[in-house]
């Protein structure tokens, strides 16, 4: 059974690199404009052939270059969304605008305290059991304490230790109630072992395709939709029977994103884990 879900993105009109935020931007590599809007129309038609999957848009904002990654705008729990806080200050501005989005589409909006970084769904990945949660790069582990209070649930907090992949969903997605791919390099050994413990199936992304984002993926009931150039993910996945699609995410790679990063799905419920890998 498939859950219906609606897919939140952001237009590309106003994205570019216009600042230098992770080690991925830089401003003498600036981003195509014609290029972006061809490559987020693609990851845009993919997302929308997704089963049960409705793409809902919000509108893009001139000073907001970042808010077509919709990912950090929240995090969805049941009818509330957790609206995304930033490390800094280039992309704070948005969070007002996801307020308002979640807001005027019926969800009951929870901000965090001042002083909680909490970077949506880009630093938090619901798993069967609970959810894992990212630190220090971007989200803290105190704003993990404040979400394991709030949900009344179990936060795993991993460390991020390398400045590639500085967002949990740039090297780790869940693809069912034990089944997992990530980076290992992204994480320190505790981390890796909670991983390991979590996801009896848990595929190790190595080389140039961690590097490609080839766990920023849009997984759905059987469906996933990577980032191009990552043939052995993809092999992987086929073997598991999952069928993929691949999109040219380079420009987005730019400004340290790719698909997933793209994608805020709502709902993220622990029934959605159990519907997200092909049927057996
Ligand atoms: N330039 C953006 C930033 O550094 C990229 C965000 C990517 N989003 C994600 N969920 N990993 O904040």
């Amino acid at each position: 059974m498939v859950t219906p879900a609606r897919i939140l993105m952001g237009p590309p009109d106003y994205y570019g690199i216009r600042y230098e935020i992770n080690r991925w931007m830089h401003l003498d590599h600036p981003a195509d404009p014609g290029r972006a809007t061809a490559q987020w129309r693609s990851l845009r038609a993919a997302v929308a052939d997704l089963p049960g999957v409705e793409v809902v848009e919000i509108a893009p904002q001139p000073d907001l270059p970042d808010l077509v990654f919709t990912a950090n705008g929240g995090l969805h729990v049941d009818q509330r969304v957790v609206v995304g806080t930033f490390r800094h200050r280039q992309r704070q501005g948005e969070t007002a605008y996801f307020a308002a989005w979640f807001a005027a589409h019926g969800f009951t909006v929870v901000t965090p305290p001042d002083g909680l970084v909490l970077e949506g769904a880009g630093d938090v990945v619901r798993t069967a059991t609970g959810w894992i949660a990212g630190y220090p790069q971007r989200s803290t582990a105190a704003a993990h304490r404040w979400l394991a209070q709030l949900l009344g649930d179990e936060v795993l907090s991993v460390e991020l230790i390398d400045p590639r992949y500085y967002h949990l969903d740039t090297c780790l997605v869940v693809l069912g109630e034990t089944s997992a791919a990530c980076v290992a390099e992204a994480f320190d050994a505790y981390g890796l072992a909670v991983l390991r413990e979590r996801f009896a199936d848990l595929i190790e992304v190595a080389g140039a395709e961690g590097e490609r984002f080839a766990c920023n993926l849009v997984a759905w009931a059987g469906h996933a939709i990577l980032p191009a150039g990552c043939p052995r993910l993809r092999a992987a996945l086929a073997e598991r029977g999952w069928t993929t699609t691949a999109v040219e995410a380079g420009e987005f790679l730019k400004a340290g994103g790719a698909c997933r990063c793209l994608c805020l799905t709502l709902p993220e419920s622990a029934t959605v884990v159990a519907g997200l890998a092909p049927a057996a």
